[in-house]
């Protein structure tokens, strides 16, 4: 053998001879955007999942219609499965096929499931005009949801269009998304980016969110949570909360926010709970390398969240904020309150550490305020009076 097969063969030896791949068109998944493949899908998810050996499911171009797909691990050999695409998967487009089902794709109690590239689209347009009209609609689907998982990577996959949330982690330890992309108009309703609780260990690195709601939600039941690199825009910012609905619900803890861009959204990082007899907290928490450029409410801690005043008589939240520091924080405000603590009156915020934070609100600098909070300041009066 020459020395340059000899090292093709090792080469192939080492990296695919254990590795099955499993096509979706080997499993009937056509790609011309009408033949509904999930049934394909979920054969070539079980061929993987009764495989003992590392796994490969490949989705080629085109585009798939997928009606809706449960991709259990409940019963999988417990090898690592990767899926490969190179297409878009499609949800039906008509709203009310899956509008009341909670989740189009979903993945459940799976370990070491990596998901990379393609464009999962959830066509959520018709539902949005319904929801926008007040008319009486679906709540609308997920567009992809893993629920009690463990180490799932998702790289360089793009989630567009989703009827409500786009990606939802619930119950999921050790979770890596890098380089996603997710996007929605900035009015269409309830579309939040990614959506994550009951959660420890997930980090979302390198990604581009815009949509009509949250780019990220935080929910109760979090901790060791890392989120770096983010472009945020359109949408509602990023915000730890709502929390403390349920009167005895898990806090969130150990949160880290860095270096994110924020551009024309309606808030920039916002902590906000319920006004409401509850339970919880949120703790350590740093907020640090942070732009804002044309945000409504940059730096927003609401303990009285009470929308359209109903289901809350405005009692003092039960969740309790403590160690929350924003360092090197700057750019532009829409509003002339750059920074609001509005903290609970019945369990103030403590802890607050305001570090190198400078907004400006058309000419000159913005303003602070603060109720019910207590920590430190530095650099600016208008920081440094308000706690
Ligand atoms: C994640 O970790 C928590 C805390 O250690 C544990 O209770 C939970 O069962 C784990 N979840 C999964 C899916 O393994
Ligand atoms: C906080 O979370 C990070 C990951 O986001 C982890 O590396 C670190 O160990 C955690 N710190 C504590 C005190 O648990
Ligand atoms: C605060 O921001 C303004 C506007 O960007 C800038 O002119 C000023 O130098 C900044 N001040 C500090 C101390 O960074």
């Amino acid at each position: 053998m020459s020395p340059l097969a000899i090292f093709f063969f090792f080469f192939f030896n080492l990296s695919f001879a254990s590795n099955t791949i499993y096509n979706v068109q080997n499993y009937g998944a056509k790609s011309n955007g009408k033949t509904d493949s999930s049934k394909a899908f979920l054969s070539a998810w079980g061929s993987a999942c009764a495989s003992t050996s590392v796994s490969t499911i490949y989705v080629p171009r085109g585009i798939y219609l997928i009606r809706k797909a449960y991709f259990n691990g409940q019963t999988c050999k417990r090898n690592a499965i990767s899926i490969r695409i190179d297409g878009t998967l499609l949800a039906p487009s008509d709203y009310n096929v899956i509008g009341n089902d909670g989740n189009w794709i979903t993945f459940e109690n799976v370990n070491r499931v990596s998901i990379y590239g393609g464009i999962f689209d959830g066509q959520g347009a018709s539902l949005w005009t319904c929801k926008n009209s007040k008319k009486n609609c679906p709540e609308g689907t997920t567009a992809l949801a893993f629920y009690n998982s463990n180490n799932i990577v998702m790289n360089g996959v793009t989630v567009q269009n989703s009827q409500m949330f786009h990606i939802l982690l619930d119950g999921c330890n050790n979770t890596k998304l890098q380089g996603v992309k997710v996007l929605a108009p900035g009015n269409s309703p309830n579309t939040d980016g990614i959506h994550v609780q009951s959660s420890s260990g997930v980090s979302i690195m390198n990604s581009n969110i815009g949509t009509g709601d949250d780019c990220i939600s935080i929910g109760p039941g979090n901790s060791n949570l890392w989120i770096e690199g983010i472009a945020c825009g359109p949408g509602h910012g990023i915000s730890i909360g709502s929390l403390g609905w349920e009167s005895k619900e898990q806090g969130v803890q150990n949160v880290t926010v860095k270096t994110v861009t924020f551009t024309g959204t309606q808030n920039g990082v916002r902590v906000k709970t319920w006004a409401r007899l509850s339970s919880g907290f949120v703790r350590h928490v740093l907020f640090q390398h942070i732009v804002m450029s044309n945000v409504q409410n940059p730096i927003i801690i609401d303990q009285n969240y009470c929308p359209n005043h109903e289901s809350c008589p405005h009692q003092g939240s039960g969740v309790k904020i403590s160690d929350v520091t924003y360092q090197d924080i700057h750019g532009t405000s829409a509003t002339e309150v750059a920074v609001k603590l509005d903290c609970s009156k019945t369990n103030p915020c403590s802890g607050i550490t305001l570090d190198n934070v400078n907004l400006s609100y058309k000419n000159g600098r913005a303003e602070a305020s603060c109720v019910n909070a207590a920590g430190r300041a530095s650099g600016f009066k208008e920081l440094t009076s308000c706690l």
